[in-house]
């Protein structure tokens, strides 16, 4: 059973959905404003510096730049149309729809987008329980001010449009061969002795930090019972949307790269379109059992009252790294696997927490030193190796990461 939450907690939760909303509201104005920053800088040039920028259709570019962020915009706004099913009271917050103007007074995002794709300040540090100030009551008014979203938080819708890449766009498939393909194919081969038809009703897995539940829905569509457990709201109303609202593939168009003019190569690579989704979502068996958990993945499945040993296989992808306590990540892993069961993983150690600005406690252990935590733990590892891959990368950038992602199986011993 877990615990209940305090009328306290449970209005820091609806306020920093309500706060994340308007970021998807809100995204139009400021990128616009950030974009609009250019126009003005262009101005402040010397004549003969504008002419030659105007030869080069440098204003023309930046027009395709807002018309490419008011698609977005439109796509954002129908991710976040019907919220509802998070049975938040968005009524009592003071919203409207977006105005949409380029001098909106935001500050706009930084020049230099230095943000590592899989970084501390993007949505992958997003935890419910510690955003933003406080909201206040506007004058005569019982609702509270509208919120203003900060840089930070736009950085996270920013990084959510490109997340709709890695996990539901043709585009991202090099990606997904490369990250999941290896952990499908890991999960097939432990259960060979289970026929296919049999998976859904005999075989749980559980993906843990599941982001826009690509992995988790191509665990499904392999047959097993698969749960996705995520804590981001951005990634939640994402995959809700992609998942129970789309019905058509190629449906929507997103422009996921017009946020940043640095390091392209040419114009098609900042206006690159992308089309979602790849694949129908809808398109699981009939039998199948795919589903959707929110909340903190230790605080859910952490719980001492609640059963132990439920799952035959736990799939972690780029995410024990987001532990602030891995010995507790793992603990929790190896309580709920039943004996025999599978954890496999694959990902970078990139701290989440290591140097957090809120001071909370992290550890901080390096490869050699996790795998022999699991072994203490009671996991024996094996099929290790080393997968070169990219994290939401733009192909056409001059700039690009590359982890050298660790990659296992272990097994629970009884
Ligand atoms: C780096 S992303 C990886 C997402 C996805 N597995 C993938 O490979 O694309 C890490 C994800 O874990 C989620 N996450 C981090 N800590 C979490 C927690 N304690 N409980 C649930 N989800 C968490 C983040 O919101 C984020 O979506």
């Amino acid at each position: 059973m877990m615990r209940d939450f305090s009328q306290a907690e449970i209005e820091e939760e609806e306020r920093y959905f309500h706060n994340v909303m308007e970021t998807f509201r809100q995204y139009a104005s400021y990128s616009l404003a950030a974009n609009n920053r250019r126009r003005k800088d262009f101005y402040t040039l010397p004549l003969e510096d504008r002419q030659l920028l105007d030869e080069l259709g440098y204003k023309h570019k930046l027009d395709e730049v807002d018309r490419a962020i008011l698609t977005n915009a439109e796509f954002l706004k129908e991710v976040v149309q019907d919220p509802e099913i998070f049975g938040h009271d968005e009524e009592k917050y003071e919203h409207g729809d977006e105005t949409v103007s380029a001098i909106d007074g935001h500050t706009g995002e930084s020049t230099h987008d230095h943000s590592h794709p899989h970084s501390h300040d993007g949505l992958n540090a997003g935890h419910p329980h510690s955003h933003g100030p406080p909201l206040t009551l506007g004058p005569g008014s019982h609702k509270p001010r509208r919120y203003r979203p900060t840089d930070a938080d736009m950085d996270k819708l920013r990084s959510t449009l490109k997340q709709f890449v890695r996990d539901w766009s043709a585009e991202g498939k090099t990606e997904r061969e490369t990250c999941y393909k290896p952990m499908e194919d890991a999960l097939v081969a432990h259960f060979a002795r289970v026929p296919v038809e049999e998976r859904w009703l005999s075989l749980r897995v559980l993906v843990p930090g599941a982001g826009m539940a690509r992995l988790a829905w191509n665990i499904a569509k392999l047959g097993f019972a698969c749960q996705a457990n995520e804590f981001s709201h951005y990634m939640l109303l994402a995959s809700h949307f992609i998942l129970n609202r789309t019905t058509e593939v190629e449906k929507h168009e997103v422009y996921p790269y017009v946020h940043s003019f640095s390091n392209l190569r040419d114009r098609p690579s900042l206006l690159m379109p992308v089309r979602i989704p790849d694949v129908l979502p809808s398109s699981l068996p009939a039998n199948s059992d795919f589903s959707m958990v929110a909340g903190d993945f230790e605080e859910i499945y952490g719980d001492e009252e609640s059963p132990a040993e439920q799952w035959d296989a736990i799939v972690t992808c780029f995410f024990i790294d987001t532990a602030k306590n891995i010995v507790n990540y793992l603990r929790i892993l190896h309580r709920i696997l039943k004996p025999g069961g599978v954890w496999i993983n694959l990902g970078p150690l990139l701290w989440h927490f290591e140097n957090n600005a809120t001071n909370e406690p992290s550890v901080e252990l390096d490869l050699g030193e996790v795998k022999a935590l699991a072994s203490k733990i009671g996991f024996e590892l094996h099929n290790e190796r080393t997968v070169e891959t990219t994290y939401v990368n733009h192909k056409q950038s001059m700039l690009g990461y590359v982890y050298h992602a660790a990659f296992w199986c272990a097994t629970k011993q009884a």
